[in-house]
């Protein structure tokens, strides 16, 4: 989705707001812009494309200022286009905007019967004529701010910058997220501090319904009826390096094998093998609310819906607590029923994702008590939550999530053994094994990265298919939708993952010699079965390619292509099982010629409903 970044300060502006847009980039976008205070007007810089168009126009007009706004944007209102980019000006002010105005089309009609021209099909440059409408008339921008959000109806963050007040940049949050930079002497604004962490570290995070005013001085925030809202800054882990590619080729393909260290991040402090110990420093449940508990509900969206139906498993499988699994887009809209002792656990990678913050805020209401699995730290769904179990998986800038992928199964893994230790259900002895199983999980990884050459050979081999059926049954099911998802995601081919056993109550009809069938076959509870699914597929010519245990030469002896993964427990195999679907999607991609960390349409953040 769009991305923002601010900055006022002593320095010259553009750079930093280009290197700061760049490292946005991963969100996803489709043209770009700068906006900057200079010779007492307003500097507009934009265009469709990549910010290597948007580079060459700079450098056809140079621009020079110490303070201004950049921005990505992802199109939802209007096509990408030089006039659809931001910032918009109209008049003295400049905006950019994340998220969609809902009332836009009503408000453009006022402006316009007002006599004011419209230059793009955006709903964001009414923000900028409502506020014109004030500034123009003597009002400050902070105050223009104010007046301007009390009309809008939607979802927004968005920033404005003035040429009547030089160094100053006003920012609102409402339904998108909005961080402050804290450096000396000088702040950014940004809808993420990825943009920023090159030159400080110190963060505030804006909740809905407030603004800040930086100036070189200081920044100050409100809510939006002028009221000081005080926020303790906080110091934040990551570095900047560690959003950079480190000499791969791909941010996937870094973040694919950066898994083996997420995963022991992630684990980390947080479990005791010798004594059969987990433990969970922000599950805000007493011993009692655990025993009492009776349902859990997951909800997520995409790769972490993936990891939510897996998860279903561990924790009924474990703890013996019902569980559903909803998607957030759904979730909110079918009136669910909250009974008394629901927990409800949202999954999210960036914790910004507006379906399911939706979801969250309406099981929220209902009475549920929420727990989110995050990686972004003091996300808005994290700050939202009851309690937060973080994934510390580090920043992931492919938009086609991976390592926040495996980390979210760990962590709800680890749930799953604390419940159930917690519940009486597993003897420390047995959550020993759990444990020990988990612990062994980042040396297997690597060991099998290590077999990425075999991967990239089936790759070679099957690059020109147009379709693939990926099937999984069981705790693989998901595993099976997350590798087709992949698939399509990032090298655009076909793909369906489909549970094994339904096949033959349809898809079947697709088998032919021309379409490819990975089958998730390892050595577990539903080997037997999905092996009868797998001489179904083969029968009908399918070209198969299975993912098994190391050693099962039968089962390799039945495919044309197999991939070995090491024996390991009934919960980690989904976790080692997605790896080489992760490698054989990045391979077909790159053998596409894809745009793998940032593929057509797709935002790494989806901040809209
Ligand atoms: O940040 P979230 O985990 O909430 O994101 C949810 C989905 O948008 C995300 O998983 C998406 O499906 C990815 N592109 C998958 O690779």
């Amino acid at each position: 989705m769009c991305g923002i970044i601010g900055y006022t300060g002593p320095d010259s502006c553009v750079e930093i707001l280009v290197d700061g847009l760049r490292r946005l980039e991963y969100r996803g976008y489709d043209s770009a812009g700068v906006a900057i205070q200079a010779g007492g007007g307003i500097a507009i810089r934009k265009s469709q494309g990549k910010i290597s168009r948007l580079m060459e126009r700079i450098a056809k007009e140079p621009v020079s200022g110490t303070c201004g706004v950049g921005h990505t944007r992802w199109a939802t209102h209007g096509r990408p286009s030089d006039e659809n980019a931001h910032p918009h000006l109209a008049g003295h002010v400049a905006v950019i905007h994340n998220g969609i105005v809902e009332n836009h089309r009503t408000l453009k009609e006022k402006m316009i019967a007002k006599g004011r021209t419209f230059c793009s099909e955006t709903d964001t440059e009414v923000i900028a004529h409502l506020l014109d409408e004030h500034v123009s008339a003597g009002m400050p921008l902070e105050e223009a701010v104010r007046k301007t959000v009390a009309e809008l109806r939607g979802s927004y963050a968005f920033l404005a910058v003035t040429d009547r007040e030089p160094g100053t940049l006003v920012g609102a949050r409402l339904n998108c997220p909005l961080v402050v930079g804290l450096g000396e002497g000088e702040f950014f604004l940004a809808s993420d501090l990825t943009a920023f962490l090159s030159h400080t570290r110190d963060v505030l995070f804006l909740e809905d319904g407030e603004m800040v005013i930086a100036t070189p001085a200081g920044v100050r925030i409100t809510d939006f009826g002028g009221k000081p809202r005080e926020h303790a800054s906080q110091r934040i882990d990551w570095s900047s390096s560690m959003a950079e590619k480190g000499g791969y080729r791909h941010f996937m393909l870094k973040e694919i094998h950066e898994q083996p260290r997420a995963i022991i991040d992630t684990l980390a402090g947080r479990m005791r093998p010798e004594s059969g110990e987990v433990f969970f420093e922000t599950l805000p449940l007493p011993v009692e609310q655990l025993f009492s508990m009776k349902k859990v509900t997951l909800i997520a969206c995409g790769t972490s819906w993936h990891a939510a139906l897996v998860g279903k498993f561990m924790i009924e499988g474990l703890a013996r607590i019902p569980v559903e699994v909803d998607l957030g887009s759904e979730y909110r809209y079918r009136d669910p029923m909250v009974e008394e002792g629901t927990l409800c656990v949202v999954l999210s990678q960036s914790g910004e994702t507006a379906d399911t913050l939706a979801g969250m805020r309406e099981a929220k209401a209902k009475g549920a008590t929420t727990v989110s699995i995050c990686n972004v730290v003091a996300s808005t769904i994290a700050r939202e939550s009851d309690g937060v179990i973080y994934t510390h998986a580090g920043p992931e800038i492919g938009v086609a999530s991976t390592k926040a992928f495996t980390t979210q199964l760990v962590a709800l893994y680890l749930m799953a053994i604390h419940l159930a230790r917690e519940r009486g259900i597993l003897t420390p002895r047995e959550v020993s094994l759990h444990l020990i199983d988990l612990s062994e999980l980042p040396r297997k990884i690597e060991e099998f990265l290590k077999r990425e050459p075999e991967v990239a050979a089936i790759a070679r081999k099957y690059k020109d298919a147009r379709d693939f059926l990926y099937l999984g049954r069981g705790i693989s099911y998901p595993i099976a939708l997350e590798g087709a998802l992949k698939l399509k995601e990032i090298s655009y081919i076909h793909a369906e993952g489909y549970p094994a056993g339904e096949m033959k109550h349809g898809p079947i009809a697709l088998i032919d010699e021309r379409m490819p069938v990975l089958v998730l076959c390892a050595k577990g509870e539903s080997y037997e079965k999905t092996f009868s699914n797998l001489e179904e597929a083969r029968a009908r010519g399918a070209r198969l390619i299975a993912v098994g245990t190391e050693g099962d030469d039968i089962l390799k002896g039945k495919s044309e292509d197999m991939i070995f993964l090491p024996s390991c427990g009934r919960y980690t195999r989904p976790i080692l099982e997605v790896v080489p679907l992760q490698l054989l999607a990045y391979h077909m991609a790159v053998l596409k010629g894809t745009d793998i960390d940032q593929p057509r349409n797709l935002a790494k953040s989806v901040t809209v409903e």
